[in-house]
């Protein structure tokens, strides 16, 4: 008799799949998803679903033996590690794939237009949240030709998957994006995974408990089609030793083992590995090598050009005439905003003067950035 068994429950194809199978099921089990939504509101989501133990089940015309057995072992969070065992008989195993599919699909459905984020739980990633809904490559607005450059270049190392097996280079590429706070960096990653349709696995490297050890494993073990983005890079640097002194509590990654990590074990998948930091002085250089950071942007404060993006983006379909425009474009300059004032500062103007044009304009002073309030 054919059996089918996965412990790929993490990435929600077999919930799923135990949720198809529900209605003909004999043990049932209230399941219970709590769900935090980013304004605070908690959802709590109830589906019955097939309990520990031996099942029947029905599918289509088949009878189905489900075994759901949990293991001892159990992940960071206390639940369980579970192996489910389908069995049916010889004439029916056709079914499976048909089930396989059907969940993969359901899966799918649930994430598609969107972007999983996974973050970090001890060794593990995990899903952060509910899948977010894709951001528009566009929506990103950086130097002319810049955001473009660097999708084509993602793209042409995804393409390129042979040509770095065949030749034995591990298979991976990095990227380093630096400049002042608010200028798009992380919403620039976050929108380029959604225009590859990648997900992305959070680390900051700044946090406290992230240690050698984990950050190496976790680089190792990267979720299928996942853009890793380590922000703050430069923590590393300020950090040349796990000191005794600081105790557990003040561990953060060091410079060694940043580069162990990025140089660490080479799978057959992809790695593409974005790293962010406001202080790129802060950096060594011996992390600007290939497989570690082929290819560094900066990304600095709005000019002319990102300004008149930004404001079309925001304005075009009120500002008709382009009269809003050159008005505000004149009053920049006057100001000498160009140049100067963040991407991040300019979205947060107009999303203020939101539909309003003379708002935006006469607020535009309000962009100088504050005397010693500098990049912290
Ligand atoms: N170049 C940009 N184009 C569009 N929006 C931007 C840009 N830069 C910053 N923003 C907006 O400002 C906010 C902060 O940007 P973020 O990506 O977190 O900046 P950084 O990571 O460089 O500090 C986000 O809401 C983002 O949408
Ligand atoms: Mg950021």
């Amino acid at each position: 008799m054919p059996s089918a068994s996965t412990n790929a429950e993490r990435y929600g194809i077999v919930e799923s799949m135990i949720r198809r199978l529900t209605p003909a099921i004999h043990h049932l089990q209230i399941q219970t998803a709590k769900v935090a939504r980013p304004d605070g509101a908690l959802l709590t989501h109830f589906s019955l679903v097939p309990g520990p133990g031996k099942n029947i089940i029905r599918y289509g015309n088949a009878f189905i033996a489900v075994n759901r057995e949990r293991q001892k072992q159990a992940d960071r969070d206390g639940k369980p590690f579970e192996t489910i065992t389908m069995t049916t008989l010889y004439a029916h195993r056709n079914i499976f794939e048909k089930i396989f599919t059907e969940a993969y699909d359901l899966a799918q459905q649930g994430t598609e237009g969107k972007t999983i984020i996974y973050t970090s739980k001890g060794t593990l990633w995990e899903p952060f949240g509910q899948p977010k809904r894709k951001r528009p490559f566009d929506s990103v607005v950086l130097e002319h030709g810049v955001a473009d450059k660097i999708l084509e270049d993602v793209k042409s190392f995804l393409d390129a998957r042979t040509w770095y097996l065949d030749r034995g280079i591990p298979y991976r590429r990095g990227y380093l994006l630096y400049g002042p706070p608010g200028t798009g960096k992380t919403s620039f990653i976050q929108a380029l995974a959604g225009e590859l349709d990648f997900n992305i696995g959070m680390l900051n490297l700044s946090e406290r408990g992230l240690t050698d050890d984990r950050l190496n494993y976790l680089l190792s073990n990267i979720p299928p089609r996942t853009i890793v983005l380590l922000e703050d890079a430069d923590a590393a640097f300020t950090n040349r030793t796990q000191s005794d002194e600081d105790g557990f509590r003040g561990v953060t990654v060091t410079f060694s083992g940043l580069l162990n990590a990025l140089d660490g074990v080479a799978s057959a998948e992809e790695r593409v590995i974005f790293l962010t930091t406001n202080h790129v002085e802060r950096l060594d250089p011996a992390l600007v090598r290939p497989g570690r950071v082929d290819m560094t942007v900066r990304l600095g404060e709005a000019t002319e050009w990102q300004i008149g993006q930004l404001w079309d983006r925001f304005y075009a379909e009120v500002d008709i005439d382009g009269l809003g425009k050159l008005k505000f474009m004149q009053r920049v300059k006057e100001l000498g905003l160009v140049g100067r004032a963040s991407t991040a500062a300019l979205q947060g103007l107009f999303l203020y003067n939101k539909g309003d044009i003379d708002g935006a304009i006469t607020m535009a002073e309000g962009l100088l950035p504050k005397e010693g309030s500098d990049n912290h």
